[in-house]
């Protein structure tokens, strides 16, 4: 009989976040892959270090950040075949993801290639913007409010449009896209309301009103949270450490 695969929600990078399913499947899952970019070490398996008993087989996807071609077919059919091949052999297989799976993650890219082979679960994780209204203080949206959740890279025409109609927003995958970013949060008036995020449940964590950010740049990851609805929370909860 064929293994199952696992996407595996991991929580946004506090090793307490992840869920007891994930850290239970971590401790009996026989064979790992992982996400790292092709400079550095991976984030999910950061995350998932202090929970693995160790042995496990270990499968590194390695995605080039500066690829033209996004997603990385090649690596991804790669990858998908070295999972087979294990998944072939009887053996499950936990895909590492930060956060939750199916927010934004590529997870997406293994499940398309191989969720109609293979017994498939997808274990939801803590999401990064979940992560990042908790530790500012403010709710992300309430009663009829709607929630935006934008990704940086987006043309500025774009996160104008959105964000004219939206209640609540984050903006995700800021990194090099920061100070045009924050130059339309200004441009909008919006920056009053704006609380940036990085690395958020870290060590390395920071959060501020965007007002409050001299780098002119961001890290990948790092978020912006505003909000412009019918609450009175245009600043952090008094007690937030914000
Ligand atoms: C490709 S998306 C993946 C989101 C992930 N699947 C989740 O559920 O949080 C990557 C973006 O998520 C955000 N992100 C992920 N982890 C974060 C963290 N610990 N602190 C701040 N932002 C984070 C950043 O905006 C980053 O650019």
């Amino acid at each position: 009989m064929s293994g199952k695969l696992y996407g595996l929600g991991l929580g946004p990078g506090d090793p307490d976040l992840v869920t007891l399913k994930a850290h239970r499947i971590l401790q009996n899952v026989p064979v790992i892959a992982w996400p790292a970019p092709d400079t550095g070490a991976s984030f999910a398996r950061s995350i998932a270090a202090p929970h693995l008993p160790g042995g496990q087989v270990e499968i590194p996807i390695v995605v080039p950040m500066r690829t033209e071609r996004f997603p990385a077919r090649d690596v991804y059919d790669r990858a998908s075949d070295e999972i087979a091949a294990q998944l072939d052999e009887g053996r499950d297989v936990a895909v590492l993801c930060e956060g939750d799976p199916f927010f934004y993650g590529s997870f997406m890219y293994l499940f398309e290639r191989l969720a109609h082979r293979y017994r498939t679960e997808v274990v939801p994780g803590v999401s990064s913007m979940m992560a990042a209204a908790s530790v500012v203080g403010r709710p992300l949206a309430a009663r009829n409010d709607v929630l935006s959740v934008l990704p940086g890279p987006l043309p500025d025409v774009a996160l104008r449009d959105r964000l004219n109609l939206a209640d609540a927003a984050a903006i995700i995958k800021v990194g090099r896209h920061f100070a045009r970013i924050r130059a339309l949060i200004e441009e909008m008036g919006l920056t009053d309301r704006a609380i940036y995020v990085e690395r958020v449940s870290l060590y390395a964590e920071k959060r501020m009103p965007l007002a409050e950010v001299s780098e002119g740049s961001a890290p990948y990851f790092s978020m912006i949270l505003i909000y412009k609805g019918g609450e009175d929370w245009i600043h952090a909860l008094p007690g937030s450490q914000t």
